[in-house]
């Protein structure tokens, strides 16, 4: 049986796994504090900005008119909300000069009460990303400050201080989540983005693109487990950049798919191993089933001193948002189904087994390797690693794509 099989590879392969996770660390320390100067990456090709810049080791230093406008807010006591993203359930506004957003619920009860699970899910996590951080240490999990309970007299002051900063058709009290800010990628990288992924039938939109202040939101999605084209042995039939509409290209969320990430030279391994551990980390130590997050590359601002933040000196992060649809786990079989069937829903997000497709199968691989490596050290604590629970949950997962592939 291919699962069975697996699982020998998978009981060799614990030591070097071992191994190679010291020699990462070590890498990673080396390379960590790697700063980039905007004025010397603009001088570069596309290719080779995306290729420094996308890595969640650098900083990028910047003088763009986000970064500066930022500043400036940070400097002044003005507040003004910025829209800078919106879902199914809720809308999110950042405040100018802060790190700070108000993640504003969807009209409608159940949005609300997905709000405050979506908090208390941060709690929960903000916990195991303190009891684990090695395993996370690339991941960077936004701080959950508040929830805002319009039931609650609290909220109801909390609306009567703040609904005239939202638009007119947002002031009605619904949960507010308080968070942290993910700040976008910068212009070097945005722009160099359009130029190199901008397919040539839109190519005249590139300028519009560039000044286009809604596209200045600039996070991108990554896909390690889905090709934009199709690959002669065929995963996935999708046009660069523009996943649903050819006609669109969408920098607010744009898809970086491993094909693409790929071509970048970006380090698909690595993005396996971290994806791997947060994974762990959110199954085995918060207890939550991860369904529907998202992980993005965007950047923080970085803190030279204790309450300064400095909008222009942006470190590059893999981070790891939206928990409104998570679920609590039970450490049990039903639990690892459950784990398992969200990791499918999630596919796109972490790579995927596939028989037709021998990168695609080492990059699964790897993720497998490393999810039960970390999965299995953390069930430890509980007395638990012999459970098999987490070699269910990539079983159930290889189950599905065999299934599918048939
Ligand atoms: N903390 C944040 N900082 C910056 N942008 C955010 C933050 N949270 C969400 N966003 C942006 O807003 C979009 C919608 O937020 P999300 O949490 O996904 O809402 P929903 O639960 O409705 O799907 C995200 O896809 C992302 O682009
Ligand atoms: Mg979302």
């Amino acid at each position: 049986m291919a699962s069975r099989r697996n699982q020998s590879r998978t009981d060799d392969s614990t030591a070097s796994v071992a191994s190679s996770l010291a020699a990462n660390a070590a890498l990673a320390d080396q390379l960590v504090s790697r700063l980039l100067q905007e004025q010397n990456l603009k001088v570069m090709p596309a290719l080779q900005i995306l290729n420094r810049c996308l890595s969640i080791r650098s900083t990028i230093s910047t003088t763009s008119s986000f970064a500066t406008r930022q500043q400036v807010a940070h400097n002044s006591s003005q507040i003004v909300l910025e829209h800078i993203g919106q879902g199914l359930q809720a809308t999110c506004y950042g405040l100018s000069g802060t790190d700070i957003v108000y993640k504003r619920a969807h009209n409608g009860s159940d949005n609300t009460e997905h709000l405050e699970t979506e908090f208390e899910s941060y709690q929960k996590l903000r916990k195991a990303w303190d009891t684990f951080p090695d395993m996370v240490k690339f991941v960077q999990l936004p701080k959950a400050f508040d929830f805002v309970d319009p039931r609650s007299e609290a909220g109801k002051d909390w609306w009567a201080a703040h609904a005239t900063q939202f638009p007119s058709a947002h002031q009605k009290p619904t949960g507010v989540l308080v968070m942290e800010r993910i700040l976008p990628l910068p212009r070097v990288v945005r722009h160099a983005l359009i130029d190199h992924f901008l397919p040539p039938p839109l190519s005249n939109q590139a300028a519009s693109l560039k000044l286009s202040q809604q596209q200045k939101q600039c996070l991108a999605r990554v896909y390690t487990g889905e090709h934009s084209t199709q690959s002669p042995d065929g995963i996935l039939q999708r046009p660069i950049g523009a996943p649903r509409d050819p006609a669109v290209f969408n920098l607010r969320n744009f898809p970086l798919y491993a094909d693409m990430m790929e071509t970048l030279g970006l380090e698909l391994d690595v993005f396996a191993k971290v994806l791997a551990g947060a994974y762990a980390v959110i199954h085995w130590a918060a207890k939550i089933d991860g369904d529907d997050i998202e992980f993005v590359l965007g950047t923080s601002v970085t803190k030279p001193e204790e309450g300064i933040l400095d909008f222009q000196h942006r470190a590059m992060k893999l981070i790891v948002l939206d928990f409104g649809r998570c679920e609590p786990l039970e450490l049990d079989e039903d639990g690892a189904q459950a784990a398992g069937a969200a990791l499918i829903r999630n596919s796109p997000y972490t790579p995927r087994p596939s028989t037709k497709n021998a990168k695609a199968q080492e990059l699964w691989d790897i993720f497998k390797d490393y999810y039960l490596f970390h999965s299995n050290a953390i069930l430890e604590g509980a007395g638990m690693d012999e459970s098999g629970l987490p070699e269910q949950v990539m079983e159930k997962v290889e189950q599905w794509y065999e299934d599918m592939e048939e």
